[in-house]
């Protein structure tokens, strides 16, 4: 067994332990089983500082040999162990009366190994396993009482060809409440890229070819003729969306209709939220006081137009529903599409939460990921060419950047003009036509509010300053409303 020093050097260090993790004053053994030989599969809680009770799984290489005992992802036999054992399905017994719960998908027994797998950072550990011959990723979650449901969700959609296929998963059964607690899952390793990969290797493409290109054309045709070799490809992955909240909808429901949106308690937490930032932004001194003056006007008066639709006799919010939950650009795989990192915030009808999602939350996810994206790309563009610093462009996009020669202004124009058509093109071939029905204007307010909290509480005002550009926009309602009605069918 690890001595409570070795467990305390292994977590407190942990490249993924969080910050007020490793604040905790001590680290608790709560249970643990043993995986045959292979590891020691350790439930550990927080005591003390800021993260008092979190409890996380570390599975542990204890085999002899070595000084210091190390987490078991870095031994090729306990993802060889774990993902037989689940394969096969069944139950380890606890050393405090729990258990760890296998299950398979059955399919017999088969050669595992696990390959190389270079990718980039990720909060839980993922490897990647050959399984027959076919390559899949093991992954393991980090925290238990994250509220995991992926491997539930997986399950769910096996067949749908939405998501990768789930081969099987392990949970823990906490034997003080019978509560799982989901450690781990083994699916399809999906091949391809996520969506932000071509999409940036179109826009840096163009900023090259872009004084020729504006010599012909206005920014918008500029942008969208550009975008022409990736309209098929984006208008396919906008379809697949689609029919993936229609699959999520008939696997999750039980058949009733979906309840109406509680849209007047969201709206009354976002009207909060405005007044509560309205003090932080305006002391923020990186930000340019009249820009944020017109933002925080350009959102109140979005709540007052949302509040008197809400009050409106007989209007209905429809659009509700369950979504992906946390969809970014690099969740949405491409060529052959696929989605992957579920997070469905409610997974039944039964569930709390049920009537509070919609797949309208993954539209305005991709939304403001393509703000972010597109922004970010001309910022660092406009740098480039002025030979100045990209916060500096970015709070130029804001307020035409007046300390600037004519001439520098011009060029800051043109870079953000061109990415801001070329993003608007891009939303409009992935996500169709700019709706402007009250529930996705309501979720998009939330989530730009909700990201501009963020960006003052991390100190971002270069992020900050995207926010307040978009916030700019509010309003202009049915933007880029579609013109090719052939885009949107499913
Ligand atoms: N089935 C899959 N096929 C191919 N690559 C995958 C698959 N699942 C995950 N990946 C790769 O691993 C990365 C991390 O996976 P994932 O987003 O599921 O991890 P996570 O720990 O939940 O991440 P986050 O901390 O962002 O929530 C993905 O961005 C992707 O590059
Ligand atoms: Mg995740």
């Amino acid at each position: 067994m690890i001595r409570d020093e070795e467990l305390d050097a292994l977590l407190r260090t942990a490249p993924w332990m969080s910050e007020d993790g490793r604040k905790a004053d001590r680290y608790a053994r709560v249970d643990h089983a043993e995986l045959g030989s292979a590891a020691l599969l350790l439930v550990v809680a927080a005591v003390g500082g800021p993260a008092s009770g979190r409890r996380f799984f570390v599975p542990v290489d204890l085999r002899g040999g070595r000084d210091e005992p190390r987490e078991a992802h870095a031994v090729d036999e306990f993802h060889t162990a774990a993902v037989l054992r689940t394969l096969a399905g069944g139950t380890l017994r606890t050393a405090r009366g729990g258990a760890v719960e296998f299950r398979g998908a059955g399919g017999g027994v088969r050669e595992v190994r696990r390959l190389p797998f270079e990718r980039g950072w990720s909060s839980n550990a993922l490897s990647l396993m050959e399984i027959g011959g076919v390559p899949h990723i093991h992954k393991t979650y980090r925290c238990l009482d994250d509220g995991v449901r992926e491997p539930d969700l997986l399950r769910l959609m096996n067949g749908t060809g939405r998501t990768p296929q789930w081969a099987g998963d392990y949970a823990y059964v906490d034997p003080a409440s019978g509560t799982r607690h989901p450690l781990g899952v083994v699916y399809r390793y999906a091949p391809g890229d996520g969506i932000d990969v071509p999409l940036r290797q179109n826009l840096r493409s163009l900023w090259p070819a872009l004084s020729r290109l504006l010599k012909d054309g206005a920014p918008e045709s500029v942008a969208r003729r550009h975008l022409r070799p990736l309209e098929d490809q984006l208008r396919e992955a906008g379809r697949f969306l689609r029919g993936f909240h229609t699959d999520l909808a008939d696997r999750l429901g039980d058949g009733t209709p979906q309840p109406a949106y509680p849209a007047a308690e969201q709206l009354a937490q976002a009207e909060h939220r405005l007044a509560e930032l309205h003090g932080r932004t305006t002391a923020d001194p990186a930000l340019p006081a009249r820009a944020v003056r017109r933002a925080f006007h350009a959102m109140n008066a979005e709540v007052a137009a949302l509040r008197a639709e809400l009050e409106r006799p007989g209007a209905s919010w429809t659009g509700g529903g369950p979504c992906h939950g946390d969809l970014h650009l690099s969740h949405l795989l491409w060529h052959p599409p696929a989605l992957i990192d579920l997070s469905t915030p409610s997974t039944a009808p039964t569930a709390p939460g049920w009537p509070a999602q919609s797949p309208l939350e993954d539209v305005v996810a991709l939304q403001r990921g393509l703000e972010y994206f597109a922004a970010d790309e001309a910022a660092f563009e406009a740098a480039g060419r002025l030979e100045v610093d990209s916060l500096e462009t970015m709070l130029g996009s804001l307020d035409g950047a007046p300390h600037l020669p004519a001439a520098q202004q011009d060029v800051l124009r043109q870079v953000f003009a061109v990415a801001d058509h070329w993003r608007e093109r891009v939303r409009e071939l992935l996500l169709g036509p700019a709706s402007d029905g009250p529930l996705r204007r309501l979720l998009y307010l939330r989530r730009l509010l909700h990201e501009l909290a963020y960006n003052h509480a991390h100190t971002r005002p270069y992020h900050a300053a995207i926010d307040l550009r978009h916030a700019l926009r509010l309003g202009e309602g049915g933007r880029g409303a579609h013109r090719e009605p052939e885009d949107v069918r499913p």
